[in-house]
């Protein structure tokens, strides 16, 4: 196991994204833990899914130790001004155009959220070493624990990849040690790119930085534009859903609160320097179980049935169509975490009913 290098009690942190679905209660547990530290969100608040979602989910960040800006991480000079006011000691990117198929329709805002926002809080980072004249140097190694009170920098960045950055691998599970150069969407592209940046901005300018390969991560209040929430909307209304490849997919689907978890041990730990001299680390956070979708669907829907969305005699069969895979998509995500296991002793353990039965709740709850 690792040791933490970073207290995160009384830390200035930001966070970005933090009225989306991860970010939000990335956030919500941060507040509940650590009352001291102080907590900055930036969202957009774009309408890619229902605002009204994002909205319900900052009245759970209501709190002393938490402010929201709105505003985009690809206007620079906001994010300047940010780092410059708030002077963040450990930053979490969360903001992104997600979504693969969304990719195909609008593919520039996953340029400008993706590419641009996260070269912005690069950039910013960067920066913020400035005052002790440090990153001109390569890195002034400074980026450590600022506890003589003066501010040091960015401590610790931690970014939201994705485990589509393995695209068409054939070889399961997925391993951050296994070559990922088969993005097959522009969003798996943007993820892998963020990596690559982040690992040059480590090498050259010191930022300890940390992606995190999420796999399909669900939950209450989730995001309406993934399977589980679209295919309980369809559900409701009594259209029919469609399941790619006939079924013959294969997900690690990984509970919020497990993400949530492993995002917090790891923004306490900030890695050391590798064999190269970079400050930089990848780790798969799933579930490592993959589920093949017919049966999630069908735990999903028993546990509709039991939270009372659906009617107990609800023709589910009647409701459901069997059809090709969608351009963008790969049959099978499978994380080994192995290297989440050695670092930080966790992985993801939540039982797949028991996530369900958690989102069903919620979704009887805020639809009525
Ligand atoms: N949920 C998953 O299954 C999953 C899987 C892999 C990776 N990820 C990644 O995790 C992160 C969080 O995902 P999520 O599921 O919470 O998605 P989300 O869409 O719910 O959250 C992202 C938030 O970022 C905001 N945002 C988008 N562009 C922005 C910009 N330019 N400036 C400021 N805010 C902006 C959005 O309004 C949204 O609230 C994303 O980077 C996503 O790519 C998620």
């Amino acid at each position: 196991m690792l040791e933490k290098n970073i207290d995160l009690s009384n830390k200035r942190i930001l966070v970005t994204g933090a009225a989306g679905f991860i970010g939000s209660n990335l956030c919500m547990e941060l507040i509940k833990r650590y009352k001291d530290c102080k907590i900055l969100g930036i969202d957009n608040m774009n309408d890619y899914y229902d605002v009204g979602i994002k909205k319900d989910r900052l009245t759970h960040l209501v709190s002393d130790n938490f402010e929201l800006i709105e505003g985009s991480i690809a206007d620079k000079a906001l994010i300047t001004k940010i780092f410059d006011d708030f002077k963040p000691e450990v930053v979490v990117n969360l903001a992104a155009q997600a979504g693969v198929r969304y990719s195909i329709e609008n593919p520039d805002a996953y340029i400008e959220s993706n590419i641009i926002g996260f070269y912005n809080i690069l950039e910013a980072c960067r920066h913020s070493y400035d005052e002790c004249g440090g990153a001109d140097n390569g890195g002034c190694g400074c980026a450590g624990d600022s506890g003589d009170g003066q501010y040091k920098g960015v401590q610790h960045l931690v970014y939201a990849s994705s485990s589509s950055v393995y695209g068409s691998n054939k070889k399961i599970p997925y391993s951050v040690e296994d070559k990922v150069d088969n993005p097959v969407s522009l969003y798996a592209a943007t993820k892998k790119s963020n990596e690559l940046l982040a690992h040059s901005y480590s090498k050259l300018y010191g930022i300890p930085s940390t992606g995190l390969r999420f796999f399909t991560v669900y939950g209450p209040a989730g995001r309406p534009d993934m399977a589980y929430f679209g295919f309980t909307n369809k559900l409701v209304k009594g259209e029919t859903i469609k399941i790619f490849n006939y079924g013959n997919c294969k997900r690690d689907f990984t509970f919020v609160d497990d993400i949530v978890e492993g995002v917090i041990g790891v923004m306490q730990k900030a890695p050391d320097e590798n064999e190269n001299g970079v400050k930089y680390k990848v780790y798969n956070i799933g579930n490592n179980d993959p589920v093949n979708l017919l049966d999630f669907v069908d735990i999903l829907q028993q546990e509709l049935i039991r939270a009372k969305v659906l009617p107990e005699d609800y023709d589910f069969e009647a409701h459901k169509e069997l059809v090709p895979m969608q351009p963008g998509d790969v049959e099978i995500t499978y994380a080994d975490v192995t290297a989440l296991q050695e670092d930080f002793g966790f992985k993801p353990d939540t039982p797949l009913r028991d996530g369900l039965r958690k989102f069903a709740e919620w979704y009887k709850q805020y639809y009525g």
